[in-house]
């Protein structure tokens, strides 16, 4: 499938419909997660592989893993309403590979081939982009991660530290809907890195 036909399917995905600040709970915009797909698909870390996708949300990043091929799409996030709106989201496309666990990412066991994640950026949970890459990369050699520009050294020497023997990183920005009370323009951007991040 062609990034443009991805984008324009995963667009049409129902968000979040109460978001929870606490959660950090905004949607990677499709455009994004399209980019980040066709990467990944491109290097041939999507078509039959086992894909975890951490702190869900509406589930983009999984839903589109499942529609490029991947073997089996493991959906976690730790609220409930969240993992619901995933489900109707893959009830759309029949697609029976994909499986849904309401539950902290912290408490998950199992192994992948890779993680696909959008965490929260540890401005409400503090630390919150730690406890998921550790845990991405406990149970997968490869992990696509996004974070904040303003954080890319941290974020660089935190991952050698969990054994991370390579790490591309790929700018991108999000262009956000106002979607909180507090938010004080229509529209925000925010500039992101993704990262591919192997362990061997
Ligand atoms: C920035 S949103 C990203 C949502 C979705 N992955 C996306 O890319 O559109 C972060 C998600 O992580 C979830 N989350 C936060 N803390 C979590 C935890 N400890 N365990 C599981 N999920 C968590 C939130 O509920 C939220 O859905």
């Amino acid at each position: 499938m062609k990034k443009k036909e991805l984008e324009i399917i995963l667009e049409k995905l129902d968000g979040f419909r109460t978001p929870n600040i606490k959660l950090e709970q905004y949607t990677t915009p499709a455009t994004v997660a399209a980019e980040l797909l066709n990467i990944a698909s491109l290097r041939k870390d999507i078509y039959n592989k086992v894909i975890y996708d951490l702190g869900c949300g509406p589930g983009i990043l999984g839903i589109g893993a499942a529609l490029l091929g991947a073997r089996k799409v493991v959906l976690v996030d730790i609220d409930e309403e969240a993992i619901n709106i995933a489900e109707e989201n893959a009830e759309k496309f029949s697609l029976g590979n994909i499986v849904f666990n309401n539950s902290d990412i912290r408490k998950i066991t199992g192994k992948a081939d890779i993680v696909l994640q959008n965490p929260p950026f540890g401005v409400h949970w503090r630390r919150a982009d730690r406890a998921f890459l550790e845990k991405a990369l406990e149970i997968a050699d490869v992990v696509y991660s996004m974070h904040k520009r303003e954080t890319r050294d941290f974020i660089i020497k935190f991952v050698k530290g969990l054994r991370a023997s390579e790490l591309e990183i790929l700018p991108v920005s999000f262009i956000l809907p106002r979607s909180y009370k507090f938010h004080e323009k229509d529209r925000k951007t925010i500039l992101v890195d993704i990262y591919r991040i192997r362990r061997n």
